[in-house]
């Protein structure tokens, strides 16, 4: 059972800026539900219970809307919103959260790391709030049950076009253990197309045991003064196997501007209240733009 998972929260988000320079690109919105939201729902639905957030300067909004808001409770009571009023609150009661500071960004790895105290000594998840992913089960649910078998780190993976791999950490595979299930032989953060070992991308979902914490410690920085998580991964495959799963599922990056835009129109053609209209408008906008 994973009870606890990580949450990296301590980036600039500068890809995203000027709409990151006072607010966390974790709060931005699809739909009606900032990003992070929907990495936590998918958390809780895989049974974690403890939220461990890595956040740094300017992130106070993330900690303010998973607390409860007296003040706009008794306003949605005080006018019978009552729906609002339990949307709002079932935030508020969705799991226990812990936050804890970086200081400075230097690196996934790092803020990892920075957790180690609160994870103690279990395993974990990891989720990189970024990617948001649409799956029945939930993605981290569809790991844990893998974490049950192969009783070793997971990390989900993705096929992507060669063209982008060098935008990724990337496995050598030892062997297919099916169902989506590999054995990794080696990872290589963010390799040039021509040196990847293959088109399979780790995503931002980790499950990790602790014996992470001390391959960290001895993980030197790269080249950008970052501890990276896949390199301290690396040192840890020469102690244990490590394992890769093909998630089955729709992964949206929403970290980057085209990425995020795609989810936006994703999620709100899956919602009742507005599939239909929104298609309609899609569909005129379309026409409009055609030669
Ligand atoms: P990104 O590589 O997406 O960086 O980090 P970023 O700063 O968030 O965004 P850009 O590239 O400047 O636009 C991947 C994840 O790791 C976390 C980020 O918050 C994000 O969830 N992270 C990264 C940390 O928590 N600390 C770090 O030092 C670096």
């Amino acid at each position: 059972m994973i009870r606890k998972a990580v949450f990296p929260a301590a980036g600039l988000g500068t890809r995203f800026l000027p709409a990151t320079k006072a607010q966390p690109k974790e709060m931005l919105v699809l739909v009606d539900k900032p990003i992070i939201q929907y990495g936590v729902e998918e958390a809780a639905a895989a049974g974690v219970n403890h939220i461990i957030l890595v956040t740094g300067r300017g992130k106070n909004a993330i900690e303010d809307h998973f607390d409860v808001s007296i003040e706009l409770e008794t306003f949605l009571e005080a006018r019978g919103k009552t729906e609002q009023l339990a949307e709002i609150r079932k935030v508020s009661n969705l799991i226990n959260f812990a936050y804890v500071r970086q200081g400075e960004p230097l690196g996934l790895g790092h803020a990892v790391l920075v957790a180690a105290e609160l994870v103690g000594d279990e395993p974990f998840a990891v989720v990189l709030g970024d990617d948001v992913i649409d799956a029945q089960p939930s993605a981290l649910k569809q790991m844990a049950d893998v974490f049950e078998r192969v009783k070793g780190p997971v990390l989900a993976v993705e096929r992507v076009p060669e063209s982008e791999v060098s935008a990724y950490g990337v496995v050598d595979i030892a062997e297919s253990l099916g169902d989506g299930v590999y054995r990794i032989k080696d990872l290589v953060e963010k390799p040039p197309r021509a040196e990847a070992p293959s088109n399979l991308a780790i995503i931002g979902r980790y499950i990790l045991t602790p014996d992470i914490f001390p391959a960290l410690r001895a993980t030197a920085v790269d080249r950008t003064g970052e501890i990276q998580l896949t390199n301290g991964l690396r040192r840890l495959l020469k102690q244990r196997p490590i394992y890769g799963y093909e998630v089955k599922g729709v992964r949206h990056d929403t970290g980057n501007k085209l990425g995020f835009l795609k989810a936006v129109v994703y999620f709100a053609l899956r919602r009742p209240d507005l599939a239909e209209p929104f298609r309609k408008y899609l569909k005129t906008i379309d026409g409009e733009n055609r030669a």
